[in-house]
């Protein structure tokens, strides 16, 4: 045993928890290839009870501060905690929602009853330019969900028109008429939602049909490309899965997964300890249908070419007394926060399928990040959880490996310690870690592998009671404070998590790169060899005679070819100039793949058309061997092999980046 971990184990051994062991937390950095999709704290917005209205749309003339009819004490707040995407307009109401008549001058605007929720009329005065302008201001990007349960294939190929075409057109004549002149190039589209269930109670073989044919005339314009959502399984009904994938895998970017734990009969705040043990439980559930849903999404696509988007997700309880049953309305506790945070480890620990999340929902409905009451607004727990995970959007993902004691409650238990790790662009480890046991603390031995620490801050959020929450006459019960009993020595930290409790740490440091390669004589250009053979696959080059051996400037296809079946192996080494985390792209047609220092970054393998996969890396400044794989199988041949890093846009791969020897 080292000294350091004697020390460490001594410390524990003195306190009071001397009996308990700590939990154990790995965070292993020696593999940052894969980016937390910041979408993964997106957010969903239905026209459900005061979401919308009341809770985002006041109108202009109203005596609630707003900018356009939008409230700014809500927009304010959501901006704080970086809303990457909004869904809208639901959830159900999308499955009734005709979007021509949210648009053009509000008094003219034909109302319609809103069937789903409450019964209530709804006057359309909140459409699609409204909820452009509200995505404008927090600064988020849109995310439409499309009617295919009632709607037609022409109307929503007509949205899409609507929305991202800047041809002169029918429809665009339309938006200029409405007072917009431009496309607004939405990239986040979805096929009905729900359809198992309120959007259509399709069976999964017929809708992945619809999804196909609807998905057809959702048309790509200029450079505005759609993001097609097909919607996915209702939790574990795996069958859902396997068959989206099977017949409809090809024609989507993304499935859906939507999954609610459940507490009807009682109300958000009033239970005991059965009552939060059950919800933790069910929220936990999330790892094991992730994992099952991956599994089978990994069959039909290795590459994990289509997302995994969990677009409704949360705690749904039954709503608070005197408030309209089909309203949704219900307060926000501790235990919000803990299901919001071991639901946040969970997607950011699997952020190679999953690239989309969305609470549902994100003001006055179900696990709502604010709540209002005419002019007053309040921040709930799980608003606070979403400010402390901020810092995991976009930045690498770093392995946990976790040894966690159980929570015990009767003859149940769980694992008491949830975790997920990242590094961002400043390169600063962020870890959050959540203590689900209301009544112990847990101490944590975190163990950083390939990860230099320097110092160490934190921020907190617990509370003294399970069912501990703001409300409009007490507002601040529950929020973050500074934390500072994170002890760094060397390669590990110790801390406590009190009981009910979520910690995130940010330790700024260096992460142990692979040393560069140091090249005596640098030659420009990648040594490029020319074979031909007819393959499905880029070919095991190693086991092939090429036919001629050149010098490249770069990746480029040699103007000498056979037109069809031939292959081409690149390889050389690229200079990096500065230390950090680099994407590395292949668009290809067929299949490229791309190596760095013997790491596959890119995996764009197999006959296709033009596509582009890409892949991250991190990387110390000087030389880095680099490969490049292409094979042609007959019809079109592209190769675009681009990067981007610290201080370099998006960019084909120049010749002065490639040297051989
Ligand atoms: O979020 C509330 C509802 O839950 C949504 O409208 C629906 O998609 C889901 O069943």
């Amino acid at each position: 045993m080292k000294i350091w971990s004697i020390f460490t184990l001594c410390i524990f051994a003195l306190t009071a928890d001397a009996q308990i062991k700590p939990a154990s937390i790995i965070i292993d950095a020696s593999n940052l290839r894969i980016k937390i999709n910041k979408n993964i704290y997106g957010q969903f917005s239905e026209h459900l009870g005061n979401c919308i209205y009341g809770g985002i749309w006041v109108g202009e003339n109203l005596k609630i501060p707003n900018t356009n009819g939008i409230r700014n004490d809500v927009v304010a707040a959501l901006k704080e905690i970086k809303v990457p995407v909004l869904r809208w307009p639901g959830g159900c109401f999308a499955d009734e929602y005709h979007w021509q008549n949210g648009i053009g001058p509000r008094e003219k605007r034909p109302s319609m009853i809103n069937t789903n929720w409450g019964g209530v009329t709804e006057d359309n005065s909140f459409g699609t330019h409204e909820f452009l302008e509200l995505c404008r201001q927090i600064g988020c990007e849109p995310y439409f969900s499309g009617n295919v349960g009632s709607g037609t294939v022409q109307e929503l190929s007509q949205w899409v028109e609507y929305v991202n075409s800047d041809n002169s057109s029918p429809m665009t004549e339309i938006r200029k008429k409405n007072g917009r002149d431009h496309s607004w190039g939405v990239k986040y589209w979805g096929i009905g939602n729900e359809s198992w269930g309120c959007g259509g109670n399709m069976r999964a073989e017929f809708y992945a049909d619809q999804a196909r044919r609807y998905g057809t005339y959702m048309r790509n314009y200029g450079t505005n490309k759609v993001f097609k959502i097909a919607c996915g399984p209702n939790g574990s009904d795996y069958n859902w899965t396997e068959t989206m994938m099977k017949e409809s895998g090809g024609f989507i970017n993304g499935l859906s997964l939507h999954y609610y734990s459940f507490a009807n009969q009682k109300t958000s705040a009033d239970f005991d300890e059965a009552g939060w043990f059950n919800i933790i439980q069910s929220t936990l559930k999330m790892e094991e249908l992730i994992t099952k849903h991956t599994a089978i999404m990994d069959k039909y696509d290795h590459n994990k070419r289509v997302a995994l988007m969990v677009d409704e997700w949360g705690t749904w309880y039954a709503v608070e007394p005197g408030t309209n049953p089909g309203f949704l309305f219900q307060q926000n506790t501790m235990r919000d926060a803990v299901a919001a945070a071991c639901n946040l480890n969970i997607f950011n620990n699997h952020c190679d399928r999953v690239r989309m999340a969305n609470i549902a929902q994100m003001v006055n409905v179900l696990q709502a990040m604010i709540l209002t009451n005419e002019d007053k607004m309040i921040l709930t727990p799980t608003y606070y959880v979403f400010d402390m995970f901020k810092v995991h959007q976009n930045a690498l993902a770093v392995k946990t490996t976790i040894e966690s004691p159980d929570y015990i409650l009767g003859n149940q238990k769980l694992p008491a310690i949830s975790s997920s790790a990242s590094i961002d662009d400043q390169g600063k480890l962020h870890i959050t870690m959540c203590n689900i046991d209301p009544k112990s603390s847990q101490p944590i031995l975190c163990s950083l592998n390939k990860f230099n620490a320097t110092s160490v801050a934190g921020r907190i959020l617990t509370a003294k009671e399970m069912n501990a929450h703001n409300s409009f006459s007490d507002p601040n019960v529950v929020s973050p404070k500074t934390f500072s009993d994170a002890k760094l020595s060397a390669h590990h930290i110790n801390l406590t998590l009190p009981p009910m409790s979520i910690v995130a740490l940010e330790l700024e440091g260096s992460v142990e790169l692979p040393p560069a390669i140091e090249l005596k004589e640098p030659k420009s250009g990648v040594t490029c060899k020319y074979y031909e053979g007819q393959w499905s696959f880029i070919p095991i080059f190693d086991s092939l005679k090429a036919k001629r051996t050149e010098t490249a400037e770069q990746f480029i296809i040699p103007h000498n070819n056979s037109g069809d079946n031939f292959a081409v192996q690149y390889s050389g080494y690229i200079k990096i100039l500065k230390d950090g985390s680099y994407t590395f792209f292949a668009n290809s047609d067929d299949g490229a793949i791309v190596t760095v220092d013997g790491e596959l970054v890119v995996d764009n393998d197999g006959q296709h058309a033009p596509q582009e996969e890409s892949g991250t890396i991190v990387l110390k400044a000087g030389f880095h061997p680099i490969t490049v794989g292409f094979f042609q199988a007959g019809g079109g041949k592209v190769l675009d092999v681009s990067m981007e890093g610290p201080g370099m846009q998006k960019q084909i791969i120049k010749k002065e980046m490639l040297f051989h020897e």
